[in-house]
């Protein structure tokens, strides 16, 4: 990280909140930003910041686990890098073993003696199993990661899940798998609280309709064993915008004679990729995608306004479940979500879904997490697709080379906001216009959000205009700032992206601003993410 103090616009206007005069400053703003600080949203969970790594690929193999004899540094096989950086951005939690890997996957093909563990087909290729729960556990302890499994509900039957709850959580003394557990390194019980109940189960996880899997869901969770843990399910959700598999899911397990209640249900599995560049032409799934390098400002533009509808795949999920559930017990887990373009850009052959990540899906990301921020009260769960060398991924690794892309800078930068009270902040900013099919297009012009932990504020803000910075006036109602610091992540070059040879393409740039006052001032440049740590005094 580049550290350097400059004077930044920012300016001291006294205890008063009125908005500055224009004369006050050198020009008028352009845009406003004003935080509510005493209309808290909600929490923010900090498992909003999790992660995502699948069987697929070189998310696991190469990526996370190099093995113990590799001349890869490495915590037991654990690349020794990826800890420290997962460590770094403070990572909440970490779902595995999949994804589509989960409904194809016998858990206990990854226990037991590694070397008597059984290669098997896969779900996206040749399965060694050498990375099982046991490893698994070890990575989510030394990164002080909340594991968060995805359990097979297509092709195993209820029994297995319960036996994989009964490994992981039952005290050693037990039971002959909670021995088990206890020879592969851990006589202590895992205590895993998340629980997926299969994964896209309209689609990979099944193919069901609504009402079987309504019916599955319900059989999966009757009568597990707890073991003094109390389990959190997760349900999973629908095919993007498809509300009718949230309707008439809610229908066949809350409705009725029969229903179970909500307070069973911890959360509701949301996907969603930002994949479908065609701007409507096909959305074949391979056509419609865009390139993860060579695109024009159009499709600058166009990741955002697709990866914006994840706002509302939040709020029509939560008003569905709304009628089933009135006190909204059941939050919403967006545990895939990110960019996904067509193949090419792969950093190595062997990288299935791999791509190079460019700002553009740093700002993508922001605008997500940003997006999850002002759903507080909803979002419980997040988890970018994927971790490694997959998709949106935040590091990309072959052999001993590993970098980070601009996606993990904005979850460094962003983790002030974990845990903390996200409050109310609104955005007025000219709009962002281009040509879209030779038509004229627009765009929101400035977004983010806010939360206050203590007495810091953290304001993360979005500036999506390639060219142009914004100028805004920042009032903080019901606060005032004694001090604050600037963190941004930009380039001149929209297409930029870091390379083995070139790491530090794209990094951040801290700068201590010159602010006071219940009234700020500052320019986003453009194309930018920045985060604004403001120290309320
Ligand atoms: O992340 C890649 C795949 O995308 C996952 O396996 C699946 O859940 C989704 O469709």
């Amino acid at each position: 990280m580049n550290r350097r103090t400059v004077l930044k616009g920012g300016v001291a206007l006294g205890a008063s909140l009125v908005f500055a005069r224009p004369s006050v400053f050198a020009s008028v703003a352009d845009s406003r930003i004003e935080v509510l600080l005493n209309e808290p949203i909600g929490t923010i969970s900090p498992n909003v910041y999790g992660h995502f790594t699948e069987m697929l690929g070189a998310v696991i193999y190469d990526g996370v686990w190099v093995g113990e004899n590799s001349k890869v540094p490495n915590t037991g096989g654990i690349r020794k890098t990826i800890i420290e950086k997962l460590r770094q951005i403070k990572a909440p939690m970490i779902r595995w073993p999949g994804g589509c890997f989960a409904d194809s996957y016998d858990w206990t093909d990854g226990i037991g003696s590694p070397s008597k563990r059984p290669e098997r087909g896969g779900f996206w290729r040749g399965e060694p199993n050498t990375f099982g729960t046991p490893e698994f556990m070890r990575f989510c302890r030394l990164t002080g990661a909340e594991p968060y499994f995805a359990a097979n509900v297509r092709s195993l039957p209820a029994l297995a899940f319960d036996h994989w709850i009964e490994y992981c959580n039952a005290p050693a003394e037990k039971s002959s798998l909670a021995r088990t557990r206890a020879e592969d390194g851990s006589r202590e019980p895992y205590n895993v609280k998340y629980w997926g109940i299969g994964n896209e189960n309209w689609g990979c996880g099944g193919n069901f309709t609504p009402e079987q899997y309504s019916q599955e869901f319900r059989r999966f969770i009757a009568w597990t064993p707890s073991y003094g843990e109390p389990l959190k399910y997760i349900a999973a959700g629908p095919g993007g915008d498809d509300l009718d598999w949230t309707e008439l899911f809610c229908q066949h397990t809350f409705g009725g004679k029969h229903a179970i209640k909500p307070k069973d249900v911890f959360g509701w599995s949301i996907h969603w990729y930002t994949w479908d560049l065609a701007r409507g032409r096909t959305h074949d799934w391979d056509a419609a995608k865009g390139d993860a390098l060579a695109f024009d400002l159009t499709d600058w533009y166009e990741v955002f306004r697709e990866g914006d509808k994840v706002e509302y795949l939040i709020l029509s999920n939560w008003n569905t479940l709304a009628q089933y559930d009135r006190d909204h017990q059941i939050k919403l887990a967006v545990d895939e979500y990110g960019a996904w373009y067509k193949p090419g850009s792969a950093v190595d052959p062997s990288h299935d879904l791999g791509q190079q990540i460019t700002l553009r899906d740093a700002l993508l990301t922001a605008q997500s997490l940003d997006i999850f921020n002002r759903h507080a009260e909803k979002v419980a769960i997040g988890a970018c697709a994927q971790l490694i060398n997959c998709l949106n991924a935040l590091f990309l690794s072959h052999e001993d080379k590993f970098i980070v892309t601009p996606t993990f800078h904005v979850f460094d930068m962003y983790k002030s906001h974990q845990g903390a009270k996200a409050v109310r902040t609104e955005f007025s900013a000219p709009q962002v216009r281009y040509q879209r099919d030779n038509k004229p297009a627009t765009f929101w012009g400035l977004k983010g959000s806010a939360s206050v932990q203590g007495k810091t504020l953290t304001l993360t803000v979005v500036n999506p205009h390639a060219t142009e910075p914004r100028d805004a006036e920042i009032a903080l109602r019901d606060g005032s700032a004694s001090s604050a610091e600037a963190t941004t992540l930009t380039n001149a070059d929209i297409h930029a992206h870091n390379t083995f040879d070139h790491p530090d393409a794209v990094s951040t740039v801290s700068t201590k601003v010159i602010m006071s006052g219940p009234l700020l001032r500052y320019t986003f440049a453009p194309a930018s993410v920045t985060k604004l740590s403001i120290a309320l005094g």
